[in-house]
């Protein structure tokens, strides 16, 4: 088997089990929003199906036919001239009809996705290189609260997500809740959705945003009403004390090296503003952005070098003993 060939199997394999499975797939609709582009992902393929398999009989025949003709120059006499032309003309006109009729489709597709529902959750999404500012609105009885890269949303409840960026452009996609939306710098897009089952779906930045764009991950996850309504509730308070001698000297040493020069901790003296909010960093899943999972080895890691994990991000390296990166990934780990 040929190189290109062996390739070409592989992605059409990955292609497929990416696209039918998983977390972050159009296939997988949780939302009336996505079962809309799901409709119209599978109309569209149907319908490219069928030109492909057309295009290709009518060339497989069209092959035989010059290998019986057995490589004669074609005889160019008068009848071929006209018959070329109406094929010509219903190929034209085919092609006119099915591009009218998927543009139709789309169209009506776009007014059902767009289709706001009023009293929704606002949630303020901003996307920065290469992570995201997730600014909930207050809505009684909930204040407003900040938190990074991962968005809780209740089950059954339209959710609104204004879209900016800090820096370049970024692109809000979770696949399974609804369509893309681009973040741009000084403009508010917006884009809502209504998850319809409980679960956890990935979202991925879907603009190229810099060497780091395939680390810019997020999550949703939707959670029934009374937990998101806890959830929420737990998040109105700012983070609980150290609890432990080791944790004192953690939040000590994090105040002390300047972290809180770039992160925010409720609650605490730290208030930066160019990092994520780490106020309840250790109830999140994941570090980075979805780069890792949130393990205390895995924070060790960042902190220690940030820069070897994620290349080009602003986090700086911190030179810290061993000792003092136990006792600040014990703090954190308190930050539920
Ligand atoms: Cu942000 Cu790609």
């Amino acid at each position: 088997m040929t190189s290109w060939l062996r390739l070409s199997l592989a992605i059409a394999g990955a292609c497929v089990l990416a696209s039918c499975t998983g977390w972050q797939s159009s296939f997988n609709a949780q939302a009336p929003q996505a079962d809309e582009i799901r409709r119209l992902l599978l109309i569209f393929i149907a319908v490219s199906a069928v030109v492909w398999i057309g295009v290709m009989v009518v060339l497989f025949f069209g092959m035989l036919r010059r290998k019986r003709q057995n490589q004669q120059p074609l005889d160019l006499h008068e009848g071929f001239e006209r018959r070329a032309g109406s094929v010509v003309l219903i190929a034209g006109l085919l092609t006119t009809v099915t591009v009218l009729a998927l543009s139709f489709v789309s169209y009506g597709a776009q007014r059902t996705v767009f289709a706001n529902e009023a009293d929704p959750v606002t949630i303020k999404v901003t996307g920065h290189q290469w992570w995201w500012e997730v600014q909930y609105q207050a809505d009684s009885p909930h204040l407003s609260f900040t938190t990074a890269n991962e968005i809780r949303v209740p089950v059954g409840k339209p959710v609104t997500v204004e879209l900016e960026s800090a820096d370049v452009i970024h692109s809000f996609w979770v696949p399974s809740l609804t369509g893309k939306m681009d973040l741009i710098t000084g403009q508010r897009n917006s884009l809502q959705f209504t998850a319809r089952t409980a679960g956890i779906y990935r979202g991925q930045c879907a603009e190229f945003c810099g060497i780091q764009h395939a680390h810019m991950a997020f999550t949703v996850r939707a959670l029934p009403p009374d937990e998101y309504s806890r959830w929420r509730h737990h998040q109105n308070q700012g983070a609980a004390s150290p609890g432990d001698p080791l944790g004192i000297r953690g939040e000590q040493l994090f105040r002390g090296r300047g972290c809180g020069l770039c992160h925010t901790i409720r609650g605490t003296l730290a208030g930066g503003q160019f990092g994520p909010d780490l106020t309840h960093v250790a109830s999140r899943d994941t570090i980075a952005a979805g780069t890792l999972p949130k393990t205390s080895g895995n924070l060790a890691a960042w902190i220690s070098d940030p820069q070897h994990i994620k290349p080009g991000n602003l986090m700086p390296k911190m030179a810290l003993q061993s000792d003092e990166m136990i006792a600040i990934v014990h703090y954190l780990e308190q930050l539920q």
